[in-house]
């Protein structure tokens, strides 16, 4: 079948106790590039495991009543208008196996005023349109994922999504495309394309794709199952790779 089985090897450290660490998949692109979708195709094909997605958008600073008076002034699209520390803290607890409390943001409001429990998984999706910018954000993940979507698409989603959902204007979602979403994609996101393990065009229409990573973390999580119940195994590596 063209996957050849390379190496025997003896898994003699693991021990059924060692509690494993999560398998954290980081998925960045620009806004609305099908980030969210993806990860959703992705949870939908992993139903055996224990995943959880957790999003950027959570960790938004709250505006200020200043900041709220002069939110179309307000750059969304930029690394500070992120709370990275907090995002931080909550996936160090949730690699050490620990519930967390992850703030819910509300796009209507510019506020986070209540949060949601995430309970520690085998599988953690860490979706946004900066999450590669900071390297100790990047040094959490095992696979990094940048969804490339083409700009006019994104703007024509962007504006479906903010006229309906967000009750915005139109006017005011160009405005804001052109005066912080488009240079902030040129400055911070575009350029953090390199540091992805895999490149999806298309998003979640990319069912090639979408088969490929799922296989790819059954995978690492086979081999983890495997160690844990059986610590003297042998267990068989295949050099198939994405
Ligand atoms: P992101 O998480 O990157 O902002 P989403 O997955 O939330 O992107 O998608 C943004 C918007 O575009 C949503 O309204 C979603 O329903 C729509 N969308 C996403 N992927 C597709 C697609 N392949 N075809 C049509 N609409 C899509
Ligand atoms: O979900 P998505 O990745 O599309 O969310 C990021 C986008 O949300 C950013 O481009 C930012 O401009 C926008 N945003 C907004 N209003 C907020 C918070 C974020 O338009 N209050």
């Amino acid at each position: 079948n063209g996957v050849e089985p390379v190496a025997l090897q003896e898994t003699t450290s693991a021990s059924p106790d060692i509690q494993r660490q999560p398998f954290v998949i980081g998925v960045a692109g620009g806004a609305a590039s099908g980030k969210t979708s993806v990860c959703d195709l992705i949870i939908q094909q992993l139903h055996d495991q224990r995943v959880v997605l957790v999003n950027q958008d959570s960790f938004y600073h709250s505006l200020t009543e200043e900041e709220l008076a002069r939110v179309h002034e307000y750059n969304f699209d930029h690394p500070d208008a992120f709370d990275t520390d907090l995002l931080l803290s909550c996936m160090e607890k949730l690699r050490q196996g620990q519930a967390v409390d992850i703030p819910k943001y509300d796009f209507k409001t510019y506020k986070s005023t209540v949060s949601r429990r995430v309970n520690p998984s085998d599988v953690i999706l860490l979706e946004g349109i900066l999450l590669f910018h900071d390297p100790r954000v990047r040094a959490l993940m095992n696979m990094k994922i940048f969804v490339d979507t083409d700009a006019d698409v994104r703007l024509a989603r962007r504006i479906k999504r903010d006229t309906s959902q967000n009750d915005r204007e139109i006017g005011t979602v160009l405005d804001q495309y052109s005066k912080f979403v488009k240079p902030a994609f040129d400055d911070f996101i575009l350029p953090t394309k390199k540091y992805a393990d895999i490149i999806i065009p298309r998003g979640g229409d990319n069912h090639v794709a979408i088969d490929l990573i799922v296989q790819h973390i059954c995978t690492k999580l086979g081999q983890h199952d495997l160690c844990k119940i059986y610590p003297n195994l042998y267990v068989i590596q295949s050099t198939f790779q994405i």
